[in-house]
């Protein structure tokens, strides 16, 4: 079995990782002349950093959290499970009204390359619909 030691080094290493492949994404777009090929490599490059910040934020959380799952980690006793719900639910349908936006584009546009492009933020804006209700589902359950 791992030891967490181990687990947090190798997130570390990732941190790493993801630091030098945005700098790689970086550099990678400077020196290409397509408009469209620069905004994939700028697209990998906001990816690889944001990667490197969930993990450096994983990384601040495992090391202050007791030994447990971290979906039990809480950092106050104190929320208006209320107002929270209430919160997350509309946000639920911005993330759906922002979904059906960019498929509307997708729809009435013929342009391939736009169409992939906003094919990546509707994957995003599913992936956000998607996490609001795990949020919803898991965060409400440990405050009951
Ligand atoms: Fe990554
Ligand atoms: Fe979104």
């Amino acid at each position: 079995m791992e030891t967490e030691e181990s687990f947090t080094d190798k997130i570390r290493k990732h941190i790493e990782f993801e630091e030098s492949t945005a700098k790689l994404c970086a550099a990678t777009s400077k020196k290409l002349d397509n408009a469209v090929a620069k905004m994939l490599l700028t697209e990998m490059q906001l990816d690889s950093t944001k990667h490197a910040h969930i993990l450096e934020e994983v990384l601040n959380t495992v090391e202050k959290a007791p030994p447990t799952r971290l979906w039990d980690y809480r950092i106050s006793s104190f929320v208006d499970t209320g107002v929270m719900k209430k919160t997350l639910e509309k946000h639920l349908e911005v993330e759906l009204k922002m979904l059906k936006k960019v498929e509307e584009m997708i729809k009435t546009t013929e342009d391939e390359a736009l169409k992939l492009l906003l094919e990546h933020i509707a994957e995003d804006e599913r992936k956000h619909h998607k996490i609001i209700k795990t949020v919803i589902r898991k965060a409400h359950i440990l405050t009951k």
